[in-house]
């Protein structure tokens, strides 16, 4: 009696799931069809239709904000008092509904105790979960509130049961952190990581990741949507056709695409997606969210370290995982930060996020277009596909001096570092790049004064030198 429990590990839940726990994920299609991404391969009629239009940014069809809205909007974030933000690829502008809610809670908080508010609140916390599944059309069950997309990413890989040998193919642009988890995964597990190649235009060469995914049969496909350090938006929903075709699990990284760019797990067909609710979605700081698929819960997928959240304790050698996404959860989290992510989740589907994505897009066009004509700045963004980011190098100047310069004229930007771009910037030839990133409550008078504040500073007749 004493044996068998001891080697119990956990509670077998689905019948059947225990031994495909990972295991069928490799077993390749009945008939080996390659996709039609590369030259020279089947050519599936659904994929030409797909490739034909914009995949996942607003569309063309999609009204922009009026005039009017947007100087509501302004009037609802009172940081654009302060200066012009351009960081929203950093952290965007809360709202004041969101600020609101976060600061409501921390007061409920300070007179009725924590975890007395939290019970209070237990309605307003499940709307939470209810309100960002709905941005990304998924269920609330399949939704586990985390303090960032990294954390996300890194509860998803734990729950893969990678073998030596296993490959992770994802790409060159994938986020600094991803990679650096997967290097380690390679180190310690000896997964081969295999990165596809870019296309010449920029983005990853879908011919050659779908060769990739056909012949390595990867574990994993893990692919970011939207790089911290370029404008780019790699095509989410090609690749997770293949992933589906070849039944290999997909993670997907969105931290700066929710709220920016409309989200949809099921079209996109992935099992796993990360993300942040500081940037684009204009939540609070130390919040986030990973959705779960089905498949990944009914395959018995789980962190590596789930808690008391995640799992129930059942018997001395037992432990019994939660049935939803809660079991990639951990017990302790910011009620006011899951709140606050709820109502900037609900105040992105008001708004529209395809509307309000379409104004940003364009004001980051803009953006690129002036910044071309500035002395010395080259503009870095490739891609078929660009976003709100926009990324220039600039002769003679670290991003970082940049930043500097233009937060002492109230110009909100950030400094993309090597490494937290390392082979997109060597393809460049550039060590980093000044990123600036409008939200739909820039104006284009904001745009114009950055780029004369830095043109100021670039030609030296503004105070600030390099
Ligand atoms: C594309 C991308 N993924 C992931 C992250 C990490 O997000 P977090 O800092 O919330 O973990 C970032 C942060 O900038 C990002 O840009």
């Amino acid at each position: 009696m004493g044996d068998s429990k001891l080697a119990a590990r956990k509670v077998p839940r689905w019948p059947g799931t225990d031994q495909c726990a990972g295991s069928g994920l490799l077993v390749p299609g009945p008939e080996p069809r390659i996709l039609s991404f590369s030259q020279g391969h089947d050519t599936p009629p659904t994929f030409h239709k797909t490739q034909e239009r914009p995949i996942d940014g607003p569309s063309v069809g999609a009204q922009e904000l009026s005039a009017k809205e947007v100087a509501q909007l302004r009037g609802e974030t009172p940081g654009v008092e302060g200066g012009i933000h351009l960081n929203n690829a950093g952290a965007g502008l809360m709202p004041t509904r969101v600020l609101n809610a976060v600061q409501e809670h921390l007061e409920l908080e300070a007179v009725q105790g924590g975890y007395e508010a939290a019970t209070l609140r237990r309605s307003a916390m499940d709307e939470a979960y209810a309100d960002v599944a709905k941005l990304v059309k998924a269920s609330p069950d399949r939704v586990a509130f985390l303090e960032s997309a990294t954390v996300g990413v890194a509860q998803a890989l734990s729950s893969i049961p990678f073998r030596p040998g296993d490959r992770i193919v994802t790409t060159r642009d994938d986020y600094v952190s991803n990679q650096i988890m997967y290097i380690s995964l390679r180190e310690r597990l000896q997964v081969e990581v295999i990165r596809a190649p870019d296309g010449p235009e920029g983005g990853v060469d879908l011919g050659a990741l779908e060769e990739l995914i056909h012949r390595k049969a990867p574990r994993l496909v893990s692919v970011t949507h939207v790089p911290t350090n370029s404008g780019l938006v790699q095509p989410v929903e090609e690749i997770g056709v293949m992933a589906r075709h070849r039944d290999v699990l997909y993670l997907v990284d969105a931290c700066q695409s929710v709220g920016q760019i409309p989200v949809d797990v099921e079209a996109w067909g992935c099992d796993f997606l990360a993300a942040s609710a500081r940037k684009y979605l204009r939540g609070p700081r130390g919040t986030g969210f990973l959705y779960l698929s089905d498949r990944v819960l009914e395959q018995g997928l789980e962190p590596l370290f789930p808690d008391l959240r995640g799992a129930d304790w059942v018997d001395d050698d037992l432990y019994q995982p939660a049935a939803d996404a809660r079991r990639f959860e951990t017990w302790e989290s910011s009620v006011a930060g899951l709140l606050g992510m709820g109502a900037a989740a609900r105040y992105a589907r008001d708004v529209g996020v395809e509307r309000g994505g379409r104004r940003a897009f364009r004001l980051a066009a803009l953006l690129r277009e002036r910044l071309a004509g500035l002395p010395g700045v080259r503009v870095l963004d490739r891609g078929s596909r660009l976003c709100a980011i926009v990324t220039v190098a600039v002769e003679g100047w670290r991003p970082r001096e940049l930043v500097r310069s233009l937060r002492a004229q109230g110009v909100r930007t950030s400094a993309s570092e090597l490494g937290s771009g390392l082979l997109d910037f060597r393809d460049k030839g550039v060590e980093g790049a000044l990123r600036l990133s409008p939200h739909y409550y820039n104006t284009e008078e904001e745009v114009h004064e950055a780029v004369d504040r830095l043109e100021g500073i670039l030609t030296g007749s503004s105070d600030s030198g390099p």
